[in-house]
């Protein structure tokens, strides 16, 4: 049932690490050309590197989708490159926890910027071309796949302001994918437990000790299971659509 995607064009942010890198990589082992989108080119260039050497195509772009004309910048520059677009994948995102009460007002600040405000420049930037790849061959349908969370599910004590912008991911994915889907685009959320990945290096380190209790003896996911997950959804025949995904580790618990 698999369809691989040779001839498209896809754009992955936060390409960089983690969930992102695993992504753009599989998503070049189905065929794509693979448009990666982050803020350290260095790592980027290593990594279009590596798909090349592999037999794939890859263009690096470097982009701080938090600003709104370098996230459309991003999606134009991967347009006029590579001609097309037919697969998106809101990646990048950021989780700084901790209680309300001693946040740095600054880490919500930065949640939203990226969590919300990136996905949704990136997002709107990014119809008009799914919908006009959507339109014709080779696949006569295109996706946007959000990188949402268990977080945008369960609400938990010091993890509020990750949880308002996973959830607000959440239910962008079905009010957008209600307004697309019958013009064959397909609008999905992928909700992923723990992976391992730098995610965790940018919580402050006195709440880093309370969430290493709550993690337990937990076996954490690899960036390639989710980038498993994501090439699922988006190699399914014309008239599958996997609207949502949520995967965790098998011991985690919440
Ligand atoms: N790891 C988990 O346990 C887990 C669980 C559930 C959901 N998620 C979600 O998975 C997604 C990927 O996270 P990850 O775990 O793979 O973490 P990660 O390794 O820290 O990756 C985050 C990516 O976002 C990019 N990024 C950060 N700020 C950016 C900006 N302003 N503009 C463009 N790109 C930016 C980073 O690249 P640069 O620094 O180079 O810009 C990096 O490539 C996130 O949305 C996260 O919320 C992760």
């Amino acid at each position: 049932m698999t369809e691989r995607l040779d001839g498209t064009v896809a754009l992955v942010t936060g390409a960089s690490s983690g969930i992102g890198h695993a992504t753009a990589r599989a998503l070049a082992g189905q065929g794509a050309t693979v448009a990666l989108v982050a803020r350290r080119k260095d790592r980027l260039a290593a990594l279009a590197a590596a798909i090349e050497q592999d037999g794939g195509h890859a263009l690096a772009i470097e982009a701080d989708i938090t600003d709104r004309d370098q996230a459309q910048g991003a999606v134009e520059t991967t347009v006029s490159k590579l001609g097309r677009l037919d697969t998106v994948v809101n990646n990048a995102g950021v989780m700084l926890l901790g209680p309300a009460e001693s946040a740095p007002i600054e880490e919500w600040e930065r949640m939203v910027a990226l969590n919300v405000n990136g996905l949704l420049y990136v997002s709107h930037a990014a119809l008009p071309h799914l919908l006009k790849a959507a339109e014709g061959e080779p696949r006569q349908v295109t996706d946007l796949v959000n990188i949402s969370s268990i977080a945008g599910r369960v609400a938990r004590a010091s993890v509020g302001v990750y949880n308002l912008t996973k959830f607000g991911v959440t239910a962008f994915t079905e009010a957008l994918r209600q307004e697309v889907g019958t013009r064959h685009v397909r609008i999905s959320v992928v909700e992923p437990g723990a992976v391992a990945t730098e995610l965790i290096t940018h919580v402050r380190q006195e709440v880093l000790m309370e969430l290493a209790k709550r993690m337990g003896q937990m076996e954490v996911l690899q960036p390639e299971d989710i980038a498993d997950a994501v090439a699922y959804i988006v190699t399914r025949p014309r008239r599958v659509a996997v609207n949502e995904m949520l995967v965790r580790p098998t011991n985690q618990e919440m």
